[in-house]
């Protein structure tokens, strides 16, 4: 059976080791802490073999540490790197290059070019196949995901039509459970690399423009999206049904807020309490000239998981993409948690 390791435990990196220890075709090795702290020893007592960096590991005695992680790589076919934004290109040079591993990195990563591990950002709805054969990729960002969640659709409904993108990113500060200072301001967010990271696996024949601020809550993203269509824009009511069959788009009725929708997912027991997806505000769609004017939440935590679930299978079976859909969703649910969401936010 194929063996990943997760390098990194904090709120990405114990969602995917999670979903990698459901899925009955691949073997959880192992996952990688940093930090000496006495939490450690409840994951390892909870099953999970926990690693530590070798010039450190003196420093975990006592805690239930199965060893180094330079030692436990070798046997591994793909680390998926969850390390806080810079620090998996510095793991690339020091440590899975030399120890001649795969590897999937998070979207903190610097973006294609100027020192970023990889020069392909994942979609799994729009580059699938372009993953299998490279040794190194970045898994997009949250938001990233979720403009392509949205943005792909859309194209694919309007063939030719869309003109022109502009998105606004309400980016949350700090996650749940995340110990984070939250301060009380808007923070403007100087060239975020959000745009150019879609257009990297979307393509650059749709201009798109994204600009971003920071606000205290740890309760989702919101994205704020205006789209330009040639000939006068739809309806909302084909807006929405671009989202029928869409993977990972919840279209929501009434709901007051990102709040409103994660303490649903708490309440119904998703896995961490996320949805996984994103969440079209339906009554918010408007549409005036060549306009259509749409509001989606995105669950910053969740919405990455089926992704990079998506690139664990391309990476190590090759799998045709259908297929790949498929055993992701038998893993993860993602349909059902959708279909609950839609009716308890029904129109
Ligand atoms: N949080 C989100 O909503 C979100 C969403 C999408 C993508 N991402 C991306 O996912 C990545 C991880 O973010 P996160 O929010 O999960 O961060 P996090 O909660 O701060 O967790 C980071 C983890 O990495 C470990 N770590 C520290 N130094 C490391 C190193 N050199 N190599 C490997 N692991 C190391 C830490 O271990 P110790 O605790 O033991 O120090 C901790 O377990 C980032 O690239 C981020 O941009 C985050």
């Amino acid at each position: 059976m194929k063996r990943v390791f997760v390098n990194g435990y904090g709120s990405i990196g114990r969602r995917i080791a999670a979903v990698i220890s459901d899925d009955p075709e691949v073997e959880l090795a192992g996952v990688g802490r940093h930090t000496p702290s006495g939490d450690i020893r409840a994951i390892a007592s909870g099953g999970i073999r926990v690693y530590a960096p070798a010039a450190r590991v003196h420093e975990f005695e006592g805690l239930g540490v199965s060893g180094t992680i330079e030692s436990v790589l070798p046997s591994c076919d793909l680390v998926v790197d969850a390390s806080p934004g810079g620090m998996g290109a510095r793991n690339k040079r020091d440590l899975y290059l030399p120890l001649g591993v795969r590897a999937v990195y998070q979207g903190g990563e610097t973006s294609p070019g100027g020192g970023a591990p990889s020069d392909l950002i994942f979609n799994s709805a729009a580059n699938y196949s372009g993953a299998a054969p490279l040794d190194h990729v970045i898994q997009g960002s949250c938001n990233v995901t979720g403009m392509g969640r949205i943005i792909g659709p859309l194209r694919a409904a309007f063939p030719g039509r869309l003109e022109r993108l502009d998105v606004t990113l309400v980016r949350r500060w700090a996650d749940i459970g995340q110990d984070a200072e939250i301060p009380d301001t808007v923070e403007i967010s100087r060239s975020p690399h959000h745009g150019d990271d879609v257009l990297s696996y979307m393509g650059t024949d749709v201009p798109l423009h994204v600009r971003a601020v920071k606000v205290p809550t740890r309760q989702m993203h919101l994205h704020l999206l205006d789209a330009r269509f040639s000939g006068g824009a739809p309806d909302p009511g084909d807006v929405h049904a671009a989202y029928a069959g869409a993977p990972g788009v919840a279209v929501l009725w009434g709901a007051g807020g990102t709040r409103q929708v994660r303490e649903f997912a708490e309440t119904a027991g998703f896995a961490f309490g996320d949805t996984g997806m994103v969440h079209l505000h339906a009554e918010m769609t408007s549409s005036a000239g060549d306009t259509v004017k749409m509001i989606y939440s995105d669950d910053q935590t969740g919405i990455v998981i089926p992704d990079n679930h998506m690139l664990v299978q391309a990476m190590l079976f090759g799998r045709p993409y259908a297929e790949a859909r498929a055993h992701t969703e038998q893993v993860m649910g993602t349909a059902q948690k959708r279909r609950l969401l839609e009716e308890r936010f029904a129109r």
